[in-house]
C-alpha cells in the first residue's frame, strides 16, 4: 500500500463506521463528511441566493474533466445521465442496428444492462446469451467467440458481477471487438471508484454506470462515456443542450438540428447539479486516495476473508483468484436465518442470488474483517447451542 492510503484518515470521513459494521458498499454509499458538505454548501447557495446557476455550471465543466480523468477519458467524452440503466438505454438507441444485427451478452448480468438490449428485439435486433459454467468463472474473450458472426454489433456486460463479485476480463474482450468492429458497451456500476478503468486501453466504445456505490455519491447520477470520434451514435432524445448550434434567442430551428460532436449531445435538459457538486468531492477524495490503493485495499481485505471462510468452512460462491475479484464476496449460506444474524449484530450485508454479499469499501478495514469473522463464528455457536447466544456487543 503506498503512504497515500491513509486508512485512519479515510475512514473518519465515513461516520457510518462507528454505528455499524457497514459491508453493503454494493449496495449503496454511506455519505462521506466531504460529500455531504458539498451537497449542504449546494443547498445552502440555493437557499440563501437561489443559486449562481453560472458557477454552478462551471462547477459541472470542473467535474466533468475529473471524471474523464478517473476513465482516462477526455472530458469531452462524458456526459451525465441519471444511472446506469439510462446509460445503458442511451447506448442501445444510438447504436446504428439495422434488422437482424445482434447483441451479445451474459446470461444472469445485471437486468439493467440487458433489457436495454432486449428491447431492440423491436427493430429486429437478435440478443444472444453467453452462459458462464459457474458463478466463480470469469468472461474472457472466449466466452463470446462462438457466439458473434458478422451481424455482431455489441458485447455489453459488467466489469464487476454484483451477484457473485467476478471481475470480468475485459482487455481480451476488449481486444476481440477492436479485431471484429463490434462496440463495447460496459456497466461499470461495481466498479468504478473500486478498480481503475480505462476505456482507452481496454478498448471500450461505452461506458455506464451509476454514482451512488464506488463513487460514494446518492442515488440520481450517471456517468456515461462515449468514445471520441463515434459520431455516428445519435441520440434518440433531444433538447436544446444536445445540440451543436443552441438557438441563442430560444427559438427552436427546424433547419439546424446537428448535434454536439462530444458526448454531451446525449444529455438534456437541466442536470442534477447537487448531486454533481457532490460528485465532484467524491472523484476529488478518490482521485487523493487512488483508484489504484482502493482496488489493492479491497483485495487485501478480500485475502483475510477468504482465509477467514475456508477456516470455518464457509464455501465462497464467486472467484478466489485475486485477478478474477474485486470487493464482492458472496457467501453460499441460506439467506433467511443469515440476514436475521447479520442484522442482529449490526452488519450491514445485503441478501444475493446464492448467499449473502459482502462488499468492501475504502474505509473498511482488517479490523472490521476480524469482526466479521466473529459475528460468523457466533452464527455456528447459535446454532450447536441451540439460538443460545444472539448477539456479540
Ligand atoms: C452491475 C449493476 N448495474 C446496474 C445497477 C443499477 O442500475 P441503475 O444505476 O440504473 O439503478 C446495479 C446495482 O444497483 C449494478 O450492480
Amino acid at each position: 500500500m503506498t503512504s497515500r492510503f491513509d486508512a485512519a484518515a479515510i475512514r473518519s470521513e465515513f461516520p457510518v463506521t462507528k454505528r455499524m459494521l457497514y459491508l453493503d458498499s454494493a449496495h449503496q454509499t454511506p455519505l462521506a463528511t466531504s460529500v455531504r458538505s458539498a451537497l449542504t454548501d449546494f443547498y445552502s447557495e440555493s437557499h440563501e441566493t437561489a443559486g449562481p446557476k453560472p458557477v454552478w455550471l462551471r462547477r459541472v465543466e470542473q467535474t466533468r474533466a475529473r471524471v474523464a480523468s478517473l476513465f482516462n477519458a477526455k472530458p469531452s467524452e462524458v456526459a451525465f445521465t441519471k444511472n446506469t440503466s439510462e446509460g445503458m438505454n442511451i447506448a442501445a438507441h444510438a447504436i446504428p442496428f439495422a434488422a437482424g444485427d445482434n447483441v451479445v451478452l451474459i446470461e444472469g448480468d445485471h437486468p439493467n444492462a440487458a433489457y436495454a438490449w432486449l428491447n431492440q428485439r423491436r427493430r429486429g435486433v437478435e440478443v444472444r446469451f453467453a452462459k458462464l459454467a459457474a458463478e466463480s468463472e470469469i468472461a474472457s474473450a472466449d466466452t463470446f467467440r462462438p457466439l458473434i458472426d458478422e451481424r455482431t454489433k455489441v458485447i455489453c456486460l459488467s466489469h464487476v458481477s454484483f451477484h457473485a463479485g467476478q471481475r470480468h476480463d475485459l482487455a481480451s474482450i476488449g481486444r476481440l471487438c477492436r479485431e471484429r468492429g463490434i462496440y463495447l458497451v460496459v456497466d461499470a456500476m461495481q466498479s468504478v471508484g473500486v478498480l481503475p478503468v480505462d476505456v482507452q486501453a481496454l478498448n471500450i466504445s461505452i461506458l455506464a454506470a451509476g454514482t451512488h456505490k464506488g463513487l460514494l455519491v446518492p442515488q440520481g447520477l450517471g456517468v456515461l462515456v462515449v468514445r471520441d470520434g463515434l459520431d455516428e451514435l445519435q441520440p434518440a432524445y433531444l433538447a436544446m443542450s444536445s445540440l451543436a448550434n443552441p438557438p441563442a434567442d430560444y427559438i427552436a430551428r427546424p433547419d439546424d438540428m446537428a448535434t454536439r460532436k462530444d458526448a454531451a449531445r446525449f444529455e438534456i435538459g437541466n442536470l442534477n447539479l447537487p448531486d454533481i457538486q457532490a460528485l465532484d468531492a467524491a472523484v476529488e477524495m478518490i482521485t487523493k486516495v487512488g483508484v489504484e490503493n482502493v482496488e489493492r485495499h479491497v483485495l487485501a481485505l478480500g485475502d483475510r476473508l477468504i482465509e477467514i471462510l475456508d477456516a470455518q468452512a464457509i464455501p465462497l460462491v464467486g472467484p478466489r483468484k485475486r485477478e478474477h475479484r474485486a470487493h464482492i464476496y458472496v457467501l453460499r449460506v441460506p439467506v433467511g436465518p443469515w440476514a436475521e444474524h447479520f442484522a442482529n449484530n449490526q452488519v450491514r450485508v445485503s441478501p444475493e442470488r446464492d448467499g449473502i454479499r459482502i462488499s468492501f469499501a475504502m474505509f473498511n478495514t482488517l479490523d472490521d474483517v476480524e469482526r466479521l469473522a466473529q459475528v460468523l463464528r457466533l452464527y455456528g455457536a447459535k446454532n450447536s447451542a441451540g439460538q443460545a447466544v444472539e448477539r456479540i456487543d
